[in-house]
């Protein structure tokens, strides 16, 4: 049985092999977030925000429909752009201002994207269960955003 690290190194290759010279940024956006879906247990959304004049704006996804626009420094999205790193919530109920786009949300990892070290955007995945994502997801899905970032 593959454990965690194992699981996000043959991700990893995968999400090379699927974004390798392709030159369409929806697209490798729309298959790594197919990919995050179809391979990680316990999730309930995982999807794309892109930054768009100071406002995070719904991406490509998997999941229920979302929120379509975020402020930078609202809820978990917002913070991870405001603050340029990732951010783990344990619990959403414990997070200040966390925007429920599906109720069924209890655990949340946010990640940020740059494109020419500006920021892009952020990698967004929510659980139906606390604490679903530890530390060797954040090393994994950092490591699944910094292969995203060399193809935008
Ligand atoms: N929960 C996020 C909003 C986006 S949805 O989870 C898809 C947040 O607090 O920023």
């Amino acid at each position: 049985m593959e454990n965690k690290k194992e699981l996000y190194n043959r991700l990893a290759a995968e999400l090379k092999a699927l974004t390798e010279g392709v030159p369409h940024v929806i697209s490798n956006l729309a298959n790594a977030s197919a990919l995050i879906w179809q391979n990680l247990d316990d999730l309930n959304w995982a999807g794309f925000y892109t930054l768009e004049d100071n406002i995070l704006v719904l991406g490509p996804f998997q999941g229920k429909p979302a929120c379509i626009e975020i402020p930078v420094g609202r809820g978990v999205c917002g913070t991870a752009i405001a603050q340029d790193k990732t951010i783990l919530v344990p619990d959403v109920h414990e997070f200040p201002g966390h925007i429920a786009c599906d109720e069924a949300s209890r655990s949340e990892i946010v990640v940020p994207l740059h494109k020419d070290g500006r920021l892009f955007g952020v990698l967004d995945i929510d659980a139906p269960i606390p604490n679903r994502f530890d530390s060797d997801d954040q090393t994994g899905l950092e490591t699944l955003a910094n292969i995203l970032e060399a193809t935008l």
